[in-house]
């Protein structure tokens, strides 16, 4: 007998719910992207993407069941995103998620969007073999974290001020090439060359694992502002090169370090940033240098999607890590942190 779930992700401005079965067996990934609509604002605003979700949660759900030609009674359990993410959007998801599990009496799965992010590699290589090395890099983290068994989630490193997507997000806007920063400019930087501007690389104390790119966002932001002062034209597909390099090159180069010192096998990638090209490439020519492999979902799988949530929530099923009806939103939940109020059936995992 198989497990299906129905999971729902709105944590920032994609309304999303899939069906999955087994946490292997997508049959269906409704993504809702409420791109367009905040574009115009140069990033995400918060109350026009609550108010977005609200608008198409119920249609959005309807149409991950139909999609996957099944009804409410052949669902196992409802999953849903309860942190981190912008409070007003995580609880349209919520809300949704509890009031379908509490009306159809199904266990109700809380997710933690980082988590899903990680399993979207589990949704597509269920066979993955622990221990593995983890680079999440999204909007709004970029993390290396090892992961033991699953569920567990030691965190080895993370960024100090910026996260990778949210530089490039940054870099974009103030050149101007709009919102968001990560495709944009990874489609421009194809017709530059990346030796060609000399930008900064914050590699930090010796043996450290954490990030830092704020410095690298004001050394574009320096470079403008000079060029603007002298008259003179910047070469914007120069620029987006040498960035897109800056950022790839320390990240590449402390995942691998990070992989040697605790000797994984396989290194998997996650989150917006793991879609860019450049850097799944040059991960994953130095991992085989070092006689390791990458892992990383299709770029639709790497952006926020809801059969990413149904994925860890499959496996937080087989835990029986069930969460209660008092399931709030997270805003700043931790990875391997649950944060349930009151009583619930099921186990509490915390960090190994
Ligand atoms: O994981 P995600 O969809 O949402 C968050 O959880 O934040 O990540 C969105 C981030 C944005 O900052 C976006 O600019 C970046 O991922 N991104 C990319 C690419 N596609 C999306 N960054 C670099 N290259 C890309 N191809
Ligand atoms: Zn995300």
């Amino acid at each position: 007998m198989s497990i299906v779930i129905l999971a729902l992700e709105t944590s920032c401005d994609e309304t999303s719910a899939a069906v999955v079965s087994d946490g292997a067996e997508i049959l269906s990934n409704v993504i809702s992207s409420q791109v367009d609509v905040h574009r115009k604002f140069g990033g995400v605003v918060p109350e026009v993407a609550s108010r977005k979700h609200l608008e198409l949660i119920t249609q959005v759900t309807a149409e991950a069941l139909s999609e996957a030609g099944l009804n409410f009674k052949d669902l196992d359990a409802i999953a849903v995103t309860y942190g981190p993410g912008l409070v007003g959007a995580l609880l349209v998801g919520v809300s949704a998620a509890k009031a379908m599990a509490y009306g159809l009496d199904l266990p109700l799965v809380g997710v933690n969007h980082l988590e899903g992010h990680i399993y979207a590699n589990f949704l597509v290589q269920p066979e993955l073999e622990f221990p593995l090395l983890c680079l999440v890099v999204s909007g709004g983290h970029t993390d290396l974290i090892y992961m033991e068994r699953h569920g567990s989630f030691r965190l080895m490193g993370k960024t100090r001020d910026d996260a990778a997507g949210e530089a490039f997000d940054k870099v974009a806007r103030t050149v101007g090439l709009g919102y968001p920063g990560g495709p944009v400019i990874e489609r421009l930087a194809r017709a530059g060359d990346s030796g060609a501007i000399s930008l900064p690389r914050a590699y930090l104390e010796e043996g450290s694992f954490d990030f830092s790119f704020s410095g690298l966002k004001s050394a574009v932001i320096n470079y403008l502002h000079r060029a603007g002062q002298r008259g003179e034209e910047v070469n914007k597909a120069d620029l987006a090169a040498g960035f897109q390099k800056a950022v790839t090159g320390v990240l590449v180069d402390k995942t691998l370090a990070a992989a040697r010192e605790t000797g994984v096998a396989t290194i998997v990638l996650a989150g917006g940033v793991a879609a860019n090209t450049e850097l799944r490439e040059s991960l994953a020519r130095g991992a085989e240098r070092d006689s390791r492999r990458v892992v990383a979902p299709p770029p639709v799988l790497c952006t926020d999607n809801a059969a990413m949530i149904a994925c860890a929530a499959y496996h937080k099923y087989l835990r029986g890590a069930f969460a209660p009806f008092t399931l709030n939103a997270v805003p700043n939940l931790k990875l391997g942190e649950e944060r349930y109020e009151g009583n619930f059936r099921g186990r509490l995992y915390l960090s190994g």
